[in-house]
């Protein structure tokens, strides 16, 4: 490998959400973000662009829509067409903008619990009311209970189905048969498709990511998809992201929100991230994703020697585990507690991504092994103290 991602870079002290939060000797693992240096390539951008020493307004230049459609095509073969790109300050305010131009006062939007926990926050912020659509756990792995989203989609209210796709924090990469059956409920019923594509990047082994837009024109003018570098290059802080549509009404309406917010205009260092990235990351990306199956891979057999209890999902895309602790008898809350309280370790409990996550904990694998390692022995220290219920 080129690149070294056991070495620990300190994190603390420099304003970072994750380890600064708590401070002190708290091992985080919980936010997504990755405890790495990002690529050398959006380093030396960065710094080139930094010598300047003028950090003005910035336009979007074609350079910024090329990097974009150029990585869609080679890593997931779709084929995009600049005009189709909306730049926005992250995925959130994007999916904010978006509900706010695509729903009105009470209407609903259907999401897939356990999920990612924002989206039932910009929901609420988006007065619409949450309809779940509960993914379905058995023999420790998840699935899409159809004949209920075709229930939930089929009321009038419900305008908008929101998918994690791949799948945060349930860890699935969901297949092109999957998408094609939400798709075809989706158009039957006339509810739009918003697919959250940020860990769209970060898949494993036989699994490819399929874009939502990819399944043919009819579903991607019935779409919007959201997307990144933000998760792929450890560039959060950077608030750089997009979306994009083929369908022009849906991105004129989007659009006109984000102008009435102010929210058109990126960071000078987002928009040179995202194309250093996006042009010369691929290798240190391929790297990157080596080390983080390893990491789970060693999480797995951490787990079998000393909690075979645990019950480890398996890991098609994105860092974040997520790790069955119902044979411990614990809430999540509970064991987030005590993991911090007596073993200085934050991990995600489960609960924050909706209710069927309440015995379930999200683990960020992220970082150096050395830390993972750390992190697992404590983690593993509490659930001994809990013990099999
Ligand atoms: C599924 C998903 N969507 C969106 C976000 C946040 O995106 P942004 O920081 O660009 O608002 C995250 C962050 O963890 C995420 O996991």
């Amino acid at each position: 490998m080129e690149n070294n991602f056991d070495e620990i870079t300190e994190r603390r002290n420099t304003n970072c959400f994750k380890w600064d939060l708590d401070g002190g000797d708290i091992l985080p693992m919980w936010v997504a973000d990755m405890d790495f240096k990002t690529a050398p390539a959006v380093i030396q951008a960065l710094a080139e662009r930094t010598s300047h020493g003028i950090f003005g307004y910035s336009l979007t230049p074609p350079a910024f829509y090329k990097a974009i459609t150029g990585w869609w095509n080679k890593r997931h073969g779709l084929s995009i067409s600049k005009d189709w790109i909306v730049p926005t300050p992250g995925i959130l305010p994007a999916l904010s903008a978006t509900l706010t131009g695509l729903t009105s006062k009470d209407s609903k939007v259907v999401i897939q619990p356990p999920v990612y926990n924002h989206f039932f926050v910009t929901i609420e912020h988006g007065d619409c009311q949450l309809v779940e659509n509960n993914l379905v756990y058995e023999e420790g792995q998840y699935h899409i209970d159809f004949e209920d989203l075709d229930k939930k989609l089929a009321a009038p209210e419900v305008k908008l189905f929101l998918l994690s796709n791949p799948h945060n924090p349930a860890g699935r990469v969901w297949t092109r048969e999957e998408l094609q059956r939400i798709g075809d409920i989706s158009l039957k019923n006339k509810v739009i498709v918003l697919s959250d594509e940020i860990h769209s990047d970060l898949v494993y082994k036989e699994h490819s990511h399929i874009p939502f837009a990819s399944l043919g024109e009819e579903y991607s003018l019935n779409s919007v998809t959201f997307g990144s570098p933000s998760k792929t290059f450890n560039l959060a802080g950077l608030q750089t992201a997009y979306l994009f549509t083929e369908n022009e009404e849906l991105r004129k309406t989007i659009t006109e929100v984000l102008q009435k917010q102010e929210m058109t205009l990126l960071n000078v260092f987002g928009i040179e991230g995202l194309i250093a990235a996006y042009e010369k990351g691929e290798t240190w990306l391929d790297e990157l994703r080596t080390y983080l199956y390893d990491n789970y891979l060693y999480l797995k057999t951490f787990c079998s020697t000393f909690l075979p209890e645990a019950g480890i999902s398996p890991l098609e895309g994105t860092y974040l585990v997520w790790i069955n602790c119902n044979a411990f008898g614990i809430h999540s809350d509970a064991l987030a507690g005590r993991l911090l309280q007596n073993e200085q370790l934050r991990i995600s409990p489960g609960s924050i991504f909706g209710k069927p996550g309440d015995y379930f904990i999200r683990v960020n694998i992220a970082c150096p092994r050395s830390l993972l390692q750390e992190g697992l022995e404590r983690l593993a220290r509490e659930l001994r103290k809990a013990g099999p219920a």
